[in-house]
């Protein structure tokens, strides 16, 4: 059960700045990872929200926000909470590649091609699973377009998690910017669940569903 448990969530996505006026992002709204918190914390768990740039309000006596803008901040955040909690779950769509340097001003239109070196992100998900305790669980998503359970499957146990939530770009009506969503759930311990098209609302529960369960 989540009563009372303390349980970290990331949602939205991270920019990652060019310059003062300009960044790379993408398009997750973060309604997934809303939607979670807002599940758990009806169930009773302490939820502490990691949220990046997003357009969601949540308000809730057991829910906890704390707005970031870039991945570095998002992990900072994330390591520096962790191990207090009783289990994460990774709904961000974290930049992988942010900018080696960041103009202090605003780069000037010219007439060569623009070239911006960038160079890997930190992946949360990765350094939270190295740091997880038996007593921890750890939940990520895979959002793909291809192969969709191979690479799940694979990002699953490189990031050490107990369960994945895989959703495909292929699905009409799933993933960004949607208020509906199509999971399927791999756990680490071989099982498979498919779900049906659904509410976020609605997915947020079949997931926290298993969660209580696992
Ligand atoms: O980007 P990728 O498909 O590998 O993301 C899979 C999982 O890893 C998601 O749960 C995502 O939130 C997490 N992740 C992360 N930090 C990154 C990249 C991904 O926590 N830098």
């Amino acid at each position: 059960m989540l009563q009372g448990k303390k349980i970290l969530i990331t949602a939205g996505p991270t920019y990652e700045r060019i310059d003062p006026v300009r960044f790379i992002g993408n398009y997750s709204t973060g309604k997934m990872g809303f939607a979670l918190a807002q599940v758990c914390a009806d169930a009773g768990a302490e939820v502490l929200l990691v949220a990046g740039p997003v357009q969601q309000f949540i308000e809730h006596p057991h829910v906890k926000r704390i707005d970031v803008e870039s991945a570095q901040q998002m992990f900072d955040v994330v390591m520096g909470h962790f191990p207090t909690c009783d289990g994460a779950i990774l709904c961000a769509a974290v930049a992988d590649f942010t900018p080696i340097v960041v103009a202090n001003q605003k780069l000037k239109r010219e007439k060569d091609n623009l070239v911006i070196e960038l160079k890997p992100t930190q992946d949360i998900a990765a350094a939270v699973g190295k740091l997880k305790t038996e007593k921890q669980f750890l939940v990520g998503f895979a959002l793909e377009t291809n192969d969709e359970e191979a690479h799940a499957l694979d990002k699953m146990r490189r990031k050490n998690l107990d369960f994945i939530v895989l959703n495909s770009l292929n699905d009409a009506q799933a993933c960004f910017g949607y208020d509906t969503n199509k999971i399927t759930i791999l756990k680490a311990s071989g099982d498979k669940k498919i779900f049906e098209l659904k509410s976020k609302l609605d997915v947020a529960k079949d997931i926290i569903n298993e969660l209580a369960n696992y």
